[in-house]
């Protein structure tokens, strides 16, 4: 991998997590920056990953041939505006972590910059199991998408999309969905406490099969979920009263509108900012 200088606008969870993956994988401390305004986030990224910090945003894009801005997606517009040197960012690529802000109202926060890339991340990326969609506009060099997703699979894995709709679709299925396993793991762990065992009881029970379901599925990739689910399924035993309990709830359609919601406010969020 070509070492390119690296610099993180906003140093919060997000940048924590990919620059830790970054580190723990062997990239120079020294080619990567990372800006804050108040300077106790970066003490700790200097402390535990010796990279180059700064509070100051125009430090960074100076440093930088791949901006990663990771702000707020509320505060992108007056970040953006606040960059002092204009013309020196047409030589940079930025990369936008931020949900909702399309490429075309980014180039525009970004004085007319087209060399925009998109990723969402999602909170997994912390402990390197990431999933990130990315997305680049045609005009961004080949090299740089590379680039982009060699960064991502530090923390887990990625998928490219070719069309930036798409990066909506990433957000229901990947971005959003850690939440929707932890609502599951709460209410199994809540009935699991109801029937009778203990808390410990019931989150290790949980919490461990759904990390071996998860395995399972990651390492059996030419088998479809519904063929999982159908070797685990006899007919008649416990498993398939479960089943048929939750597809008599509907549980498709039901994953379907929250999935159809995330996009919604995805849609939503980009006329916001
Ligand atoms: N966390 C996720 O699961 C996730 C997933 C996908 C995408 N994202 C996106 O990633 C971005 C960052 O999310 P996050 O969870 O890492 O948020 P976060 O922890 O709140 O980090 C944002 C950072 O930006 C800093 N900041 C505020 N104003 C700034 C400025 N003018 N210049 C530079 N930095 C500034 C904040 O500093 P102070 O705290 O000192 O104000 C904070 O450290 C967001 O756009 C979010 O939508 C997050």
């Amino acid at each position: 991998m070509l070492y390119k200088n690296i610099t993180f606008i906003g140093a919060g969870n997000m940048t924590s997590a990919i620059i830790r993956g970054l580190i723990a994988d062997g990239y120079p401390s020294d080619k990567i920056m990372a800006t804050n305004p108040s300077q106790a986030k970066l003490d700790i990224l200097i402390a535990d990953c010796d990279i180059c910090t700064s509070n100051s945003n125009d430090d960074g894009i100076a440093f930088g041939d791949v901006i990663i801005l990771a702000v707020k997606p509320q505060l992108m517009s007056k970040v953006c505006a606040a960059f002092k040197s204009k013309e020196r960012l047409s030589n940079k690529c930025f990369v936008s972590i931020a949900a909702g802000i399309p490429t075309d109202r980014l180039s525009e926060m970004l004085n007319g910059v087209k060399n925009i890339v998109r990723v969402m991340p999602n909170t997994p990326s912390a402990i390197g199991q990431g999933m990130s969609g990315v997305y680049a506009h045609d005009v961004v060099a080949q090299e740089n998408v590379q680039f982009v997703l060699d960064i991502m699979r530090k923390v887990g894995d990625t998928v490219l999309v070719d069309n930036e709709d798409h990066i909506n679709t990433v957000i229901a299925a990947a971005g959003s969905s850690p939440a929707y396993f932890f609502l599951i793991a709460e209410a199994m762990q809540a009935e699991a406490i109801n029937m009778g065992l203990n808390k410990a009881q019931a989150r290790k029970l949980v919490q461990q099969a759904m990390f071996g379901s998860a395995k399972m599925l990651k390492e059996n990739e030419d088998l479809e979920p519904s063929q999982l689910r159908a070797n685990v399924t006899s007919k008649g035993g416990t498993t398939h009263q479960a089943v048929l309990s939750l597809q008599n709830d509907n549980i498709e359609q039901t994953f379907a509108r929250a999935m159809q919601a995330a996009v919604a406010r995805a849609n939503e969020m980009s006329k916001e900012f």
